[in-house]
């Protein structure tokens, strides 16, 4: 079955296109874009073609999300990996890379294959697992890279934890170089964040709770950037937070380092001032930093300091949620409402559309080595349309997420995907559509 998405603003990063065209599908690759593909259509095969117009719509290459929390195994009631892909798709991502914290921990074989085989029942976005640094994400031993590797891991990081043995960083930098993977840092000195609950500062003393102060990121960055240096290897920074933070990449960028940086839509969305309400679903770790901090991250953004936005997507049951804020999880459902809260940033002017585009499917794709993110002839048909003008508001109640910790509940959008086909099939179409 052929498909052509007629009429749509088609942004593709890659080949710097931006322009009114169609898009043909065929055999879940991308077969021609062109303009005026409906009239070789009608003459051939119309009966075999289904064709959608997308007048007024954008048509990106399929939206890639390197940071993602599954639960499964071990936390099923939080999410499972076919709820997970199945939020990712209502979100606009054809493509999710999911973070080892799980239960037992993803630092092994069996359970990267474990995760692999539940994404294909599931049928939904990609899923591509990531494996553990460390057995038991311990911190102590590098878990079996090239073992993982080999079942489809394809990144490590001990995300949720960071690596505080600086020892085993650099080997696990080394290592993971030699098999030509990504290793992701959650960049945070535990001998300065513990016992913290949210960002060390004005609030935080208010507030009385105890604070996470910005150094406990920006110091591990700094030794994380330096092993990279030292080693000539490379490190992706995972949730940047900090002023300090975007700082410190962008002077070892400008050396030439082989750094590379993400943030997520909460870290320029909001400050730690909305924690008054003790609201929990506002609890996150790294924590909501200070305005001047979000001003900083959208310089990182805007000068291409950070590379990717994540959705750091957290699901948590309520019970996990509804506690004393000292004992509630850190984490925010994510996934399907970080286009929403990014596409703010276009309309801010910090980004172009094509920008931010670039930051959520080939920046991505190119830090992970996935062959993603563009619309090249002969790229597999992962694509995302979005409606740029839909108003909607957030309701956590219609998540597909099992997750609905999100401290976005109520807030008026404006921006949606609309349309998510993966691999040249439509795995989630808006019901204003009609299809
Ligand atoms: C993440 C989680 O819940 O797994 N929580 C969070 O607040 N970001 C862990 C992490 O990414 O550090
Ligand atoms: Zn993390």
């Amino acid at each position: 079955m052929k498909m052509l998405l007629t009429g749509a603003r088609v942004i593709d990063p890659g080949q710097k296109i931006d322009a009114i065209m169609d898009v043909m599908l065929a055999d879940g690759k991308i077969c021609q874009t062109g303009v005026d593909l409906l009239k070789s259509v009608k003459s051939k095969d119309s009966a075999k073609t289904k064709v959608i117009d997308l007048s007024g719509m954008v048509l990106t290459p399929g939206l890639i999300d390197m940071h993602t929390h599954l639960r499964e195994p071990g936390q099923e009631y939080k999410e499972t990996v076919a709820s997970g892909a199945k939020a990712a798709v209502a979100g606009g991502f054809t493509s999710i890379a999911c973070m080892p914290n799980t239960d037992p921990i993803n630092d092994n074989r069996s359970i990267t294959e474990f995760i692999k085989r539940k994404a294909l029942e599931a049928d939904m976005a990609n899923v591509y697992p990531i494996g553990a640094i460390s057995k038991d994400s311990a911190g102590i031993k590098l878990a079996e890279f090239w073992d993982m590797k080999e079942a489809g891991a394809i990144a490590f990081s001990d995300d949720g934890k960071p690596v505080m043995d600086a020892a085993l960083m650099r080997h696990a930098m080394e290592y993971a170089w030699s098999l030509s993977l990504p290793v992701i840092s959650h960049c945070e000195d535990t001998n300065l964040s513990a016992g913290g609950q949210m960002n060390e500062g004005y609030y935080s003393t208010i507030l009385g709770l105890r604070g996470i102060p910005v150094i406990a990121e920006e110091a591990m960055i700094a030794r994380d950037i330096l092993i990279a240096e030292f080693t000539k290897t490379s490190v992706h920074i995972a949730h940047v937070s900090t002023e300090g933070s975007v700082r410190l990449i962008r002077a070892a960028k400008k050396r030439g380092l082989k750094i590379t940086a993400e943030t997520a839509p909460h870290y320029f969305t909001l400050t730690d001032e909305a924690l008054q309400t003790y609201n929990t679903s506002l609890k996150v770790n790294p924590p909501l930093r200070s305005a001047a901090d979000i001003a900083a991250i959208n310089e990182g953004l805007a000068d291409g300091t950070l590379d990717a936005i994540v959705t750091d997507h957290a699901p948590h049951a309520r019970t996990d949620k509804e506690l004393e804020f000292e004992y509630a999880a850190n984490g925010i459902s994510g996934l399907e409402t970080s286009l929403g809260l990014s596409l703010r940033l276009v309309r801010e002017g910090v980004l172009t559309l094509p920008e931010l585009i670039a930051k959520m499917s080939l920046n991505p794709a190119r830090i992970l080595n996935l062959p993603k993110g563009n619309l090249e002839t002969g790229a597999d048909a992962d694509i995302t349309v979005i409606d740029l003008q839909l108003p909607w508001t957030v309701d956590v109640h219609t998540f597909y997420s099992k997750g609905k910790n999100s401290p976005f509940q109520g807030w008026e959008m404006q921006g949606k995907a609309i349309l998510t086909i993966v691999g040249g099939e439509i795995k989630y179409a808006d019901p204003r559509l009609n299809l």
